[in-house]
């Protein structure tokens, strides 16, 4: 099944997302096919269970955007444990479209998380991986990229998602 996506607005996205403590079950299983199936049908390389608007510490990532499953991630109660080195690139989020700005992150970061049977891991990703690590766990805390730019620049983009609210071409 395909979620829509829940766009900048929507207080879940600014909401910290609740502990996912069972594992393994049908519903969980098919919960994630259905993230994977969402992430990859809004052409994204990253989805945060909010996004769908299910507050749930749940994760996707595939940096080969559906190209090679051996890259499907699944990060369930996602923590960051290492931050190395700095890289600034330029950011988007399927929950903010039309809009992209450079943000600094770590070059080197590992995430400790769960995977559906409720295993323990650590995975360390560079570059793009260690972005999506960041950019998603933030999902997780309630927290969206444009709170990592400039004010200026992230009231120029909420008062260009204000006119597309009026002229109803935001939701
Ligand atoms: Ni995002």
């Amino acid at each position: 099944m395909i979620y829509p996506i829940v766009k900048y607005g929507n207080p879940v996205l600014e909401t910290p997302a609740e502990a996912v403590t069972e594992f393994d079950t049908p519903e969980l299983h098919k919960f994630l096919e259905d993230m994977f199936e969402s992430m990859y049908a809004a052409k994204g390389v990253g989805l945060a269970a909010p996004q769908i608007g299910i507050s749930r510490r749940i994760a996707v990532i595939d940096p080969s955007a559906g190209e090679d499953p051996a890259k499907r991630l699944v990060l369930i109660n996602p923590e960051i444990v290492r931050v190395e080195g700095a890289q600034t690139e330029e950011e988007g989020c399927l929950s903010i479209p039309g809009f992209r700005e450079p943000v600094k992150r770590g070059r080197r970061v590992t995430v400790r998380a769960q995977n559906a049977r409720g295993e323990t891991f650590e995975k360390t990703g560079e570059d793009l991986l260690a972005r999506a690590f960041l950019h998603e766990t933030d999902h997780l805390n309630g927290r969206l990229y444009i709170s990592r730019i400039s004010v200026l620049k992230r009231d120029l983009i909420r008062r260009k998602i204000r006119k597309r609210v009026k002229a109803g071409d935001w939701e």
